[in-house]
């Protein structure tokens, strides 16, 4: 047979969205996933192994992260010595950060292992990301600043979460944030510190001590154990595997998840929302980061009538926040304008006064805080 290779239009979206994803990597201090993604988008440009591995999924909408699921299978086989040749340049597993090695050992594996490889395309990445605590612990500290008139000196918290992962975000009340401009918040003892967490802390926070949560309650159709060996081996490996500095503060929260009590749901966004009621004498805050997107219209449709709903009800004694961080949500059209960063969103009950009061970085740190007015400090 002689000619060209018939033209593969399902090819050449597999190889935007590797694209994409790798210039996402590359901003983000990800080198190495850039050079796997660049040279996966090559490959199935080429008809290469990759092709077949990603066969099926060439219609994936970008916000399904089909290119962090694909990596998220392959380090998992390597994280768990499964892929010896592939662990062996990842600097994640003690290897040598050989960026052209690791492509040849991973195009390999897309050829050997290709069934658990696609097996691990099914579902959406288990990145839970702690680093996204520095933005919504921000929104947290907003809002019980405002409950602090009905509901202080000392606010009980009930913190909820949507698509919570293990829920170590669930923990952020406990980890240490430390600012760039030398501010500090959280307990001085803590295990997981989130260095950079900001730049500049804004006026207006509730004061240390002023809050406490008295309940933690997480949501998620793929609900992850931190404690099993297989939920932490799944969230190892959703984390870049040239990001040590993630993979600390990775440990550092799992170690924690150990010792505080969280209430782990396998349930979706609507259900979760479904299940909830406000309570007197407490701040009911309903948090979320990097979920929106996986939600089916009908379900995130219905969620969001439900926190208007919830809202509808409460009163100065039983108040609710919404806090979120999710890209492209009321940012003036920045994050499809391809500036890095999401915005950190507060919404607060009674009232649904909506602000947006930061931009957070995908993985959380650092936030940029908006700076509103500042009272003297004289
Ligand atoms: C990128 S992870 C983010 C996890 C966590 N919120 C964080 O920021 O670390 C996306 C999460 O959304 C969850 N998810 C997917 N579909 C969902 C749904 N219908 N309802 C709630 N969560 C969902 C996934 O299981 C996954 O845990």
């Amino acid at each position: 047979m002689t000619g060209e290779l018939a033209h593969d239009p399902g090819a050449d979206r597999l190889a935007d969205l590797l694209r994409g994803q790798a210039r996402a990597c590359a901003d983000l201090g990800s080198p190495l996933y850039a050079h796997l993604l660049t040279r996966a988008a090559e490959d199935v440009g080429a008809g290469g192994p990759a092709r077949a591995v990603l066969a099926g999924h060439e219609d994936d909408p970008p916000g399904a992260a089909l290119p962090l699921r694909l990596l998220g299978a392959a380090h998992r086989l390597a994280l768990s010595g499964r892929a010896p040749g592939y662990a062996a340049h990842l600097p994640s597993t003690g290897g040598d950060g050989d960026a052209g090695a690791a492509w040849r050992a991973l195009r390999e594996l897309f050829g050997t292992r290709r069934a658990e490889l696609r097996e691990g395309l099914r579902t959406p990445p288990q990145t839970n990301e702690v680093g996204r605590s520095a933005a919504l612990v921000g929104g947290l500290l907003t809002a019980v600043a405002g409950a602090l008139p009905a509901l202080g000196p000392v606010v009980p918290v009930r913190l909820h979460e949507v698509g919570c992962s293990a829920g170590l975000n669930l923990l952020l009340d406990r980890f240490r944030y430390r600012g760039a401009d030398g501010s500090a918040r959280g307990p001085q003892g803590s295990t997981v510190v989130l260095e950079g967490a900001w730049d500049a802390e804004p006026a207006g926070w509730a004061a240390p001590g002023s809050f406490e949560v008295v309940e933690r309650v997480g949501g998620d159709p793929d609900v992850v154990d931190p404690a099993s060996a297989e939920g932490a081996l799944l969230l190892r490996s959703y984390v870049w595997a040239d990001q040590p500095h993630r993979t600390a503060r990775l440990e550092a929260a799992l170690e924690l998840a150990r010792r505080v009590p969280v209430q782990r749901l396998r349930t979706g966004a609507a259900a979760l929302l479904a299940g909830l009621e406000l309570r007197a004498g407490a701040l009911t805050v309903v948090q979320h980061s990097v979920v929106w997107q996986y939600l089916p219209a009908a379900e995130r449709a219905a969620a969001e009538a439900r926190l208007e709903e919830l809202g509808a009800t409460a009163t100065p004694g039983a108040p609710l926040a919404r806090v979120r961080l999710e890209p492209g949500e009321g940012d003036g059209g920045a994050f499809d304008r391809g500036e890095t960063g999401y915005p950190v969103t507060v919404t607060t009950w009674p009232g649904g006064h909506r602000r947006v009061i930061g931009t957070a970085a995908p993985h959380g740190v650092p936030v940029r805080w908006h700076q509103g007015p500042r009272p003297g400090r004289g």
